[in-house]
């Protein structure tokens, strides 16, 4: 399936997504990266390492997926979007939603958020997740939310 909102990530596009995890507004909701851990996952099978563009390529923020094999779950490590409230995170993970159901080995997207966040809890329900209880994929300190895809 060809994307549209998203391609891979390149070393060039590393000063870019750095500016923005570490951007003060960002950084309360995304853990923080080095440049090498961010280069090291670009090569990592297990990262889908994503810039989110626009139709025109112009880029709009990041988003990173991991891979959990054994539970079958693909996990929305990091989104950032430049620009908030446009839209443009919900394409992007409507595209990754859309691509993990055409995937035979996935049936869950899941993803955390820090504490309890509602304004955040409430825009990823919109897309379809839901608060989880799950003794082995709950971290204390953030909300699990889950997806079947
Ligand atoms: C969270 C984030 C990726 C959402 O992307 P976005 O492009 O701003 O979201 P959208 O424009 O697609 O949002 C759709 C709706 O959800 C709302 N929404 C999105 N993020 C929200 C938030 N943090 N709090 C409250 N509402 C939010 C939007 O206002 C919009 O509402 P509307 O349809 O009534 O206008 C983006 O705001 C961001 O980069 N935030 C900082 C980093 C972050 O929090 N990442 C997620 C950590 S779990």
């Amino acid at each position: 399936m060809k994307y549209k909102y998203l391609r891979p990530t390149r070393e060039s596009d590393i000063d870019y997504v750095l500016n923005l995890e570490q951007n003060p507004e960002n950084a309360e909701h995304v853990d923080q990266w080095s440049r090498s851990h961010h280069i090291s996952s670009l090569s990592n099978p297990d990262f889908g390492h994503h810039i989110i563009k626009s139709e025109s390529g112009e880029r709009l923020g990041y988003l990173i997926t991991r891979e959990l094999a054994p539970s079958r779950c693909l996990k929305i490590q990091r989104i950032v979007v430049e620009s908030k409230g446009r839209g443009t995170g919900s394409a992007a993970l409507r595209e990754i939603a859309n691509v993990a159901s055409n995937r035979s080995d996935i049936v869950h997207l899941i993803l955390y958020v820090r504490g309890g966040d509602i304004g955040l809890i409430k825009f990823y329900r919109t897309l379809g997740f839901d608060i989880s209880n799950d003794e082995q994929l709950d971290r204390p300190g953030y909300t699990l939310l889950t997806m079947d895809v």
